[in-house]
């Protein structure tokens, strides 16, 4: 089904035709002046040049093409200097609108080619505990995977695991000094290694950051925790499989986590798991000339003429042989274009990784390790401040662990459902989860992702504004209006039958959803979820604004009165189709 754009496009371009002109002309768009029409049409404007003819001479001769008895429009109107004002018949709407509820996904056009994309997202490290930062990876990468999914492409989302680089040889070694006598670090050790973990995984939180910090103080300690790194990249034995028990404990915590978040992955690969493609890739860098020793690494250059800043070379291999976080990247590449040949691999990650990506890209590019046609993507996200505008903490000014704020937020929902005496307290728990992950994932989400955004939790849990917990409360009121209408032995929502609208209000409410499919679209095209949260917020406005003007359930005219359950029937499912795609829902209640 075309867009609703699409469609009145197609009408304007006929108009044009009729006139005399180039149909291409008849392109119309929402109107920057609603005050004045609904929609608009310059193409007169544009016409003007090719055509030697002023402006609103063209316009007049289109909108008398059009006609008095136009099925689409209601009035075009020629205004000076040659702009086409536009306004919709509500038999319009109303057969459009049927025609969304009756198709498919709202009649949203699926793409002629399927594609397949891999997404990388989320990247939580092995035994470093998760932030805030990788709230943001999962969230939008997520939201991004499910609309780009409901628009008809294939996507693979791999997780990818930090799980290789020198924070496990710093793990290791500190390990090896707190516990000399575990079996792992005795040479001679030749039986089958315990079945059960020496540690925990808050052991693991707590000793990530004291390795971390050691290292930097004590160049000794350094030294140790980077030949520990590279004894494991060789997989050697003992050390390899400590790590093994270390990543178990670790996935399994992420797991719990990232199923909190209701965000998944068909992939949990990571970095280790292209360990074994390294030597050869290299070996072929090498071999095509690309790949050099400068200072005792092995780099490839990247830097391009047109380049208005330096860009580094990429180091392929430390001096000691070691491989990198651009090394495991670019294996990565490789396998992933092995197995899957995708038609993009898209990267969702903090902003600050920016460089990392331009070089890793030029470097798969330059040595051959992804085909021409295949895109590579990176989405980088801005920072989550605090109130104060310094990057998120702790109240006693620690890195804030991901888990930690759930529960605060949770908590923050808790009290306030609590509050609500119509909700039984057994249902309780469970609502403020469903509404907590909407004020959290609205809240990062309704921001364009590149930005910086503040983390106020009072804000993202208000029941009013720009909130996901505004968007639930107004879904609620729906579905309570759609039950008490069966309750009260009205028609089934699905048997009830749209007529034409009949107030301004409703005209608005009918446009917004219209445009579904134009939304849906651009937020795929765009990568950017918070279109679709603009959307939704609009929707849910524009509902309200028609609810507070209107007595829904009181109306007398029965005929009205079903239409008006019909169109909430079809607003809600746009809502729920929209909010499934941000990744949260709406209770029953709340
Ligand atoms: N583990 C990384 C981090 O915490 C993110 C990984 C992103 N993905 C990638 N292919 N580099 O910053």
């Amino acid at each position: 089904m075309q867009t609703l754009l699409g469609r009145i496009s197609e009408e304007m371009g006929r108009a044009f035709e009729k006139a005399g002109y180039d149909p291409s002309l008849g392109t119309v768009t929402v109107s920057n002046r609603p005050d004045l029409c609904e929609y608009q049409c310059n193409g007169a404007m544009a016409g003007a040049k090719q055509y030697h003819k002023a402006p609103f001479m063209i316009a007049d001769e289109v909108a008398a093409a059009v006609g008095e008895d136009s099925e689409v429009f209601a009035s075009v109107t020629s205004v000076k200097p040659g702009f086409l004002n536009l306004d919709l018949k509500d038999s319009f709407l109303t057969g459009y609108l049927r025609e969304m509820a009756r198709e498919e996904k709202f009649g949203l056009e699926m793409p002629a080619k399927r594609t397949l994309k891999v997404m990388d997202y989320g990247g939580p490290n092995v035994a470093k505990p998760l932030h805030v930062g990788h709230l943001r990876s999962a969230v939008i990468g997520e939201a991004i995977k499910r609309i780009a999914k409901y628009n008809g492409e294939e996507v693979i989302a791999d997780i990818h695991m930090g799980d290789w680089g020198l924070q496990m040889g710093l793990v290791i070694t500190e390990l090896r000094h707190r516990f000399p006598d575990l079996v792992y670090f005795d040479p001679s050790f030749d039986g089958s290694y315990p079945e059960d973990a020496p540690f925990t995984v808050s052991d693991l939180e707590e000793i990530y950051p004291a390795a971390s910090k050691k290292s930097k103080e004590d160049p000794e300690y350094y030294a140790e925790a980077m030949e520990t790194t590279k004894r494991l990249q060789e997989k050697e034995r003992g050390i390899y499989d400590l790590w093994k028990k270390i990543y178990e404990i670790s996935v399994a915590d992420v797991k719990r986590n990232y199923a909190d978040l209701d965000v998944d992955f068909d992939l949990w690969n990571g970095e280790a798991t292209v360990n074994d493609l390294i030597p050869g890739m290299v070996e072929e860098m090498k071999r095509g000339g690309y790949a050099y020793t400068s200072e005792g690494a092995l780099v490839v250059d990247v830097s391009e003429e047109s380049d208005s800043r330096e860009i580094p070379p990429c180091i392929i291999l430390k001096s000691d042989g070691a491989a990198l976080y651009t090394t495991t990247d670019l294996a990565t590449i490789l396998d992933r274009v092995s197995k899957y040949h995708p038609d993009e691999i898209f990267y969702v990650t903090d902003k600050r990784q920016e460089l990392h990506f331009v070089q890793v890209f030029r470097a798969a590019r330059k040595c051959g390790i992804i085909p021409e046609e295949t895109k590579l993507t990176h989405v980088g996200f801005g920072t989550v401040n605090g109130k104060d505008g310094k990057p998120f903490k702790t109240r006693d000014g620690g890195v804030m662990r991901l888990s930690t704020l759930i529960a605060d937020i949770r908590a923050e929902m808790l009290e306030k459902i609590r509050s609500n005496p119509e909700i039984a307290p057994e249902e309780t728990e469970e609502i403020a989860s469903q509404v907590a992950m909407a004020a959290l994932k609205y809240g990062d989400l309704s921001n364009q992702a590149s930005k910086d955004y503040i983390f106020d939790m009072e804000k993202f849990t208000s029941f009013e504004g720009d909130t996901g917990p505004y968007l639930l409360y107004t879904m609620v009121r729906i579905k309570s209006i759609l039950r008490r209408f069966e309750e009260a032995g009205g028609k089934r929502a699905a048997d009830c039958v749209l007529i034409d609208g009949a107030g301004a209000s409703e005209k608005v409410l009918r446009r917004t959803m219209c445009r579904f499919s134009e939304m849906m679209k651009a937020a795929h095209q765009e990568s950017a979820p918070h279109r679709l949260c603009a959307y939704v917020y609009e929707l849910c406005n524009d509902f309200n604004s028609f609810y507070h003007e209107n007595r829904i359930l009181a109306e007398k005219d029965e005929a009205l009165k079903e239409s008006w359950i019909a169109l909430l029937s079809l607003a809600l499912s746009l809502l729920e189709t929209s909010i499934s795609c941000l990744g949260f829902s709406a209770p029953e209640r709340m």
